[in-house]
């Protein structure tokens, strides 16, 4: 990508609460020089004007029109991600977007798309990639340490009510979900970031302790790799022990479990691959600890947006970078909505296994499939077909579409893939 000789002049879209740990951090990142903030409300300008040097504008094409800003932060609302992001990238700037990438799968798509043919740069804020115990996660695993990695398992989560920092963050409309899109779109690029590409994946979301439609305060997803390994992630608004993260790396010569807060990696050695002999090593992380404590987890936030900060200048240098693409922050969206599909079926990994698939509870008749397990279902369907088809169909109006889900996997279906179909197509229906 471009090579600069000289500071990187960076511009800064909405100064609201991440904006302006962003000019903060922006402030202090080595290489970079703040150029101008855009924000439309009058009281957040001022604020913005009176705690830094760069000039502050209400009108974004101001921005934009300034040949000395070289790259855009957007910290604007996800809804205005698409709007902001496009309209920079057009306008000849690197950008770097807040998560979630975007609201609409539709959107990021775009977004990725016009990045590329206007030859600019364009990545996703996920900071929590440059958090320490994530960095040194990484280096273990570069190291081989870990040997191959079998499964990541994260969980992000936050009790909700007053933890709903603006009402927008529960606003479909605006974030595209609930926590999966919020919080969770985090710990789903860190499953990604650590589990690579996932070939096929399903999920569930249940929106019953809030109950803000078409928002989950509980989603689940589930996702497999193109080589079999398998990614777990659970994102919650209504956890019992406060804000917190997590993301488990199990893999043949040891495990990882990163979490926050606070800062801590428990890492399992097992050489020899037996769990019984291994060793178990904990890192902390004193400086984080301690500077949290005299001041608050925001210098842990500032921390982390300099670091990917610096990572996005490497990358606009041609160096080498581990911050997130607009790419992946697509597949993040993909990821966690996934969930927001009724049913879900998973690709086959090979032809000449088995085919699997989910059906929401609700839809499944009670009586005959709850306590069952797969080789009772799948007798069932062999001996009569049609029968059980037309229980799934009765029982769908009968229970209706609730939020519970049983997953049966129907072995040896392969030779019968039209009566999977059908299931499938009637269940859609
Ligand atoms: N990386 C993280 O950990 C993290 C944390 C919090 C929020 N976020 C993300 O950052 C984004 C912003 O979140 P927030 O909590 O700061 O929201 P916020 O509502 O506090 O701030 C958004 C700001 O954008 C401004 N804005 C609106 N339209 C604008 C325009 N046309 N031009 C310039 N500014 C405009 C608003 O006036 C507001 O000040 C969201 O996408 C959110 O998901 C990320």
């Amino acid at each position: 990508m471009t090579t600069f000789g000289r500071r990187i002049t960076f511009g800064l879209i909405g100064y609201g609460a991440i904006g302006a740990l962003r000019a903060q951090a922006l402030e202090h990142t080595p290489g970079v020089r703040l150029g101008m903030i855009a924000e439309p409300v009058d009281e957040r300008r001022a604020a913005a004007a009176a705690k830094h040097r760069a000039p502050t504008t209400r009108a974004l094409d101001e921005m934009l029109a300034d040949p000395q800003i070289d790259a855009v932060v957007v910290s604007t609302p996800p809804n205005l991600h698409h709007a902001h992001c496009v309209a920079a990238l057009r306008a000849g700037k690197h950008v770097l977007c807040e998560k979630p990438l975007a609201p609409t799968l539709e959107q990021a798509r775009d977004m990725v798309a016009v990045a590329q043919a206007c030859g600019k740069a364009l990545a996703t804020g996920f900071n929590y990639r440059f958090y320490p115990g994530v960095m040194r996660a990484r280096e273990l695993i570069a190291q081989g340490q870990l040997g191959e990695i079998v499964y990541v398992k994260s969980y992000a989560g936050h009790p909700g009510g007053p933890e709903f920092t603006h009402a927008w963050v529960h606003n479909p409309e605006i974030v595209g979900g609930g926590a999966l899109m919020d919080n969770g779109i985090h710990v789903a690029d860190l499953t990604l970031h650590f589990l690579g590409t996932f070939a096929a994946s399903c999920g569930l979301r249940s929106e019953s302790v809030w109950q803000f439609a078409g928002s989950e305060d509980n989603g689940f997803v589930l996702a497999r790799s193109e080589d079999g390994r398998i990614g777990m992630l659970h994102a919650s608004w209504s956890a019992w022990r406060g804000y917190q993260w997590r993301v488990e790396v199990c893999a043949t010569k040891g495990a990882l479990e990163i979490s926050y807060p606070p800062m801590l990696l428990l890492h399992y050695e097992r050489p020899d691959g037996a769990a019984k002999h291994g060793r178990r090593r904990l890192h902390t992380f004193p400086v984080f600890q301690i500077q949290e404590r005299l001041r608050s987890y925001r210098w842990t936030v500032v921390q982390s947006l300099i670091a990917e900060q610096v990572d996005f200048v490497a990358r606009l240098q041609g160096k080498t970078f581990v911050g997130a693409t607009g790419a992946d922050g697509l597949h993040a969206v993909e990821l966690a909505q996934s969930a927001y599909r009724d049913v879900t079926v998973a690709a086959p990994v090979s032809h000449t296994g088995h085919f699997e698939m989910v059906i929401p509870f609700g839809m499944c008749n009670h009586r005959n499939f709850s306590n069952a397990n797969p080789s009772i279902l799948r007798d069932r369907f062999y001996a009569n077909p049609a029968e059980s088809l037309n229980s799934l169909n009765t029982s769908g109006q009968a229970f209706g579409t609730r939020f519970y889900a049983k997953c049966f996997r129907f072995y040896w279906i392969r030779e019968d893939c039209v009566l999977v179909n059908h299931i499938v197509d009637t269940l859609r229906s």
